[in-house]
């Protein structure tokens, strides 16, 4: 057999045994189905799920859906386990996102990497992290609302994608943006349980907020804990 079709045989059976495998992981989040899988913009019919996420990937890399763009050194698209559990959602890039185009990069990261342990969780194992907007906001000033909508399509594709079973929001604009709540207030977020395509919604406070009031660790500290109930509840 000529060599180029029995590498694009092989090619064949990864992307179907890459296919086989995420279906199982599908059956497995009965309460998601429903999720609507959109086709990505420049991905193709049929592609298994970890091509999709590059694909977006790609996308955000060179988005120029907003303003943002034109200030950043590099888009964050976000980063983690295709499987994850739990789907992080910060506000957006800081310097050190910018700089180096990874998620929570900086001081913050390492803060949220502490939480995660304290639970028996690790970032990069069940956690897929993102934010509302991928560019980084001048003077890293709060991301406006239409900023956010233009941006929120790739959180929409991403969950479709990883079916999380949890989402946390860091912070007030991503729980106001999750929740659709755009005037309430983290302390009354996170009072609450909503859920975003089926998925539950968690909100706290950022991590930048509690290291600069130390107060909030004990709020912080409960939600965390509201959060592995959900994740152990769900895993049986
Ligand atoms: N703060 C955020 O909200 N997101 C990051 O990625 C980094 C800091």
């Amino acid at each position: 057999m000529e060599k180029k079709i029995l590498i694009q045989k092989l090619w064949n059976l990864v992307n179907l045994a890459e296919d086989y495998y995420s279906t199982g992981f599908k059956s497995r989040h009965p309460e998601i189905k429903e999720a609507p899988v959109k086709q990505v913009e420049n991905g193709e019919k049929g592609q298994s799920p970890g091509k999709r996420l590059e694909s977006i990937k790609q996308e955000i890399l060179t988005c120029k859906k907003c303003s943002l763009h034109y200030g950043r050194t590099n888009a964050v698209p976000g980063e983690g386990n295709l499987h994850a559990d739990i789907f992080i959602v910060g506000n957006g890039p800081d310097e050190e996102e910018d700089a180096t185009g990874r998620p929570f990069a900086g001081n913050a990261g390492n803060y949220l990497d502490k939480w995660l342990t304290a639970i028996q969780l690790d970032k990069g194992r069940h956690c897929f992290v993102s934010n509302i907007v991928r560019c980084r906001p001048p003077q890293n000033r709060d991301p406006g609302l239409e900023e956010s909508r233009a941006c929120f399509v790739y959180i929409d594709e991403q969950l479709a994608i990883i079916k999380p079973k949890v989402i946390l929001c860091l912070g007030r604009i991503p729980g106001q943006i999750l929740t659709g709540k755009l005037t309430t207030s983290v302390a009354k977020l996170r009072d609450q349980l909503f859920s975003c395509k089926g998925i539950p919604v968690i909100v706290t406070y950022h991590p930048v907020s509690v290291l600069q009031d130390q107060s909030l660790r004990k709020p912080v500290w409960e939600d965390l804990k509201r959060l592995k109930m959900i994740l152990d509840k769900q895993t049986g």
